[in-house]
């Protein structure tokens, strides 16, 4: 249900936009969105979200209950519901979306990326991607079996419902396959008891790339690549990102190519993550989000619209822009504490970090090792402004309040 133009907020003609999922990423969209004077409504799974303190409206629902979520749709009465998490009822999510409202991107993208198993037998077996050796075990003994049989070690266990790299594990040694099995089946979600084995890639760097469909000026669908983002990732977590990551030209047209691919096999408008291992000039698939990637967070200080406004235009059938203005870096900045109502400190020092900015997400509870803000910087160079990010975020100091 595109709508050709944006109405008032509050009002009886109103563009409505709900998000189901409201963390640090929600929380840029209903920014972007709030921007563009959409009337937005965050969802979450738990009260005060990050998204629920920017919204017009906020509701806590259990998301994976499909009468609660047809019935808050009925209620508020979208034209467009914005997944930022993947632990949704896409059974419901199916329904609401033939009733006429615009799901983003589309209902079959979201199922398919939420789960392993439906998003790499479409880029393996349907669209002849390239991407690591993998099968899928319903038990110990398959996955032992299936290492044997061909995948061999190191290796990468992965629940085929689960994303933050839990339940997931990298083994190199026969003896390490009972702890991984029983590691995937404690950290996975809904559909528990399917593992994806992968054989490890050997890349030398590993890259986001942002892909939008949007309108271009012809109201066709056209496909816009962000320059690349390079990324750390410390135990399946994204730690750093800094934007560009420096390819062979090669390897950037092979990047360009498996993303257009699967990004037009998944369909709909938005922007989409796509990862991607790089050795040299080849190119494999990992995995794509149907939404704002962590690791894009830095194109909050790179880009001229970042991914989220690059989202809400793509998904308002709006044109974008995916220039580049800026070199950057972003870095995590993690709570380091299991509790409530943290208090961040160092601030005035963070923040005398040269071209540094940080945003704290207001997440109500902390643990030791989750996201509760991040460090921007830029700079004339990739290294300096990863630097100066980690810098920024190392002098944020969240402390238990007391
Ligand atoms: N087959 C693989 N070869 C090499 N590295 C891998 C492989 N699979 C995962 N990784 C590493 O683990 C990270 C997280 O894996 P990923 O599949 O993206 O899980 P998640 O959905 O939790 O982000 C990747 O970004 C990469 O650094
Ligand atoms: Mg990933």
């Amino acid at each position: 249900m595109e709508r050709k133009m944006i109405g008032t907020p509050l009002s009886a003609n109103a563009t409505k936009v709900m998000l189901l999922g409201s963390g640090e990423l929600g929380k840029e969209v209903i920014i972007a969105l709030q921007r563009l004077g959409v009337e937005v409504i965050a969802v979450d799974r738990y009260a005060n979200a990050p998204g629920h303190q920017v919204a017009h409206h906020a509701y806590t629902i259990d998301m994976t209950d499909a009468a609660a979520l047809k019935a808050l749709v009925h209620e508020v009465k979208p034209h467009y519901i914005v997944p930022e998490i993947e632990a949704l009822n896409t059974e419901a999510l199916a329904e609401i979306e033939a009733s006429g409202v615009t799901v983003v991107p589309t209902v079959r993208a979201v199922q398919l990326t939420m789960n392993r198993e439906g998003i790499r037998r479409l880029a393996a077996e349907e669209l002849a991607l390239p991407t690591s050796p993998y099968a899928f075990a319903r038990s110990e003994a398959e996955l032992q079996a299936a290492i044997d049989g061909g995948i061999g070690y190191p290796c990468f266990i992965k629940p085929t419902m689960s994303s933050s790299g839990k339940g997931q594990s990298r083994i190199t040694d026969a003896s390490e396959v009972n702890a991984a099995w029983a590691y995937a089946a404690s950290g996975g979600r809904v559909n528990q008891g399917v593992v994806i084995v992968e054989g490890q890639i050997d890349f030398d760097y590993e890259i986001t790339l942002l892909t939008v469909r949007a309108n271009n000026a012809d109201g066709q669908i056209a496909t816009y690549f962000c320059a690349p983002i390079g990324h750390v990732q410390k135990q399946g977590d994204y730690v750093e990102s800094w934007q560009p990551q420096a390819m062979h030209p090669q390897a950037l047209i092979n990047a360009q190519t498996i993303a257009k691919k699967v990004t037009d096999a998944l369909g709909g408008q938005g922007l989409f993550g796509v990862e991607l291992f790089v050795k040299g000039e080849q190119v494999w698939f990992s995995e794509v989000s149907p939404r704002p990637h962590d690791t894009g967070m830095v194109t909050m200080c790179t880009q001229r619209l970042n991914e989220f406004e690059l989202h809400a235009r793509a998904i308002l059938g709006l044109p974008v822009d995916v220039a580049q203005r800026e070199v950057g870096a972003s870095a995590v900045i993690y709570g380091g504490a299991d509790t409530h109502a943290l208090e961040y400190h160092g601030l005035e020092a963070a923040m005398s970090v040269p071209n540094s900015d940080i945003r704290l997400f207001g997440k109500p509870e902390s643990f030791v090792r989750r996201r509760m803000g991040v460090a921007l910087a830029t700079a004339a160079d990739v290294d300096t402004a990863r630097d100066l990010a980690k810098q920024a975020a190392a002098r944020v100091t969240p402390t238990k309040s007391a």
